[in-house]
């Protein structure tokens, strides 16, 4: 690509230079040529990449929750407090985030017990439950879950309360429970 570019500069560069000599390069052929070169050099950076289309979208979020919970049964957390949400694919009134094309993605949960309580939650896939954390009393403590899923356009990812370990804790001035997740390639 670099040589491509370094011929294309040199090129033009010496036309230029023979206009102002002989009058001969015309701008309007210079131009074509520009056009010529350029079309030329799209056309194989899309081949290297195996499409011709350039698709820049990139999506990652992460939201932490504000206060302390008590889940329901198979409740789906709404990390509530979002932090970041580019290209809007983290939905904090549901807690899904949805992925905006097809590639790898990395997600990140962290999840804090209430005191002397127990917290199980588990990162899904749509329908399926791929990892889980669960951590335990006394005291506080926390579990984190850090995964890397291939996804579809369209699939959903979120954190779902598991089993009958619900007291998740958090809070405005320390945001100990969170989810986050970003699109690598
Ligand atoms: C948690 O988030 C709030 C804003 O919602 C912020 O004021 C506070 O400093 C954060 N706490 C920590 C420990 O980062």
């Amino acid at each position: 690509m670099r040589a491509v570019c370094f011929i294309v500069a040199a090129l033009v560069m010496s036309c230029y230079g023979h206009k102002t000599d002989s009058g001969s390069c015309t701008p309007k052929l210079e131009n074509a040529l520009f056009e010529d070169l350029l079309s030329m050099m799209l056309k194989i950076k899309g081949i290297q990449k195996g499409t011709n289309q350039h698709d820049e979208t990139f999506s990652a979020f992460a939201a932490s929750l504000t206060a302390s919970k008590t889940l329901g049964s198979g409740e789906i957390v709404k990390f509530d407090k979002v932090w970041t949400n580019i290209n809007s694919d983290y939905d904090p009134s549901t807690g899904v985030y949805t992925a905006p094309k097809p590639g790898v993605y990395q997600f990140s949960c962290s999840v804090m017990t209430k005191y002397n309580k127990v917290v199980r939650v588990l990162l899904w896939k749509n329908d399926m439950k791929t990892v889980a954390v669960y951590p335990g009393s006394p005291g506080y403590n926390t579990g984190t879950i850090n995964m890397v899923l291939e996804l579809k356009k369209g699939d959903k990812v979120y954190i779902k309360q598991g089993a009958n370990d619900k007291d998740i804790y958090s809070e405005s001035a320390y945001n100990y429970s969170m989810f986050s997740g970003y699109l690598i390639r």
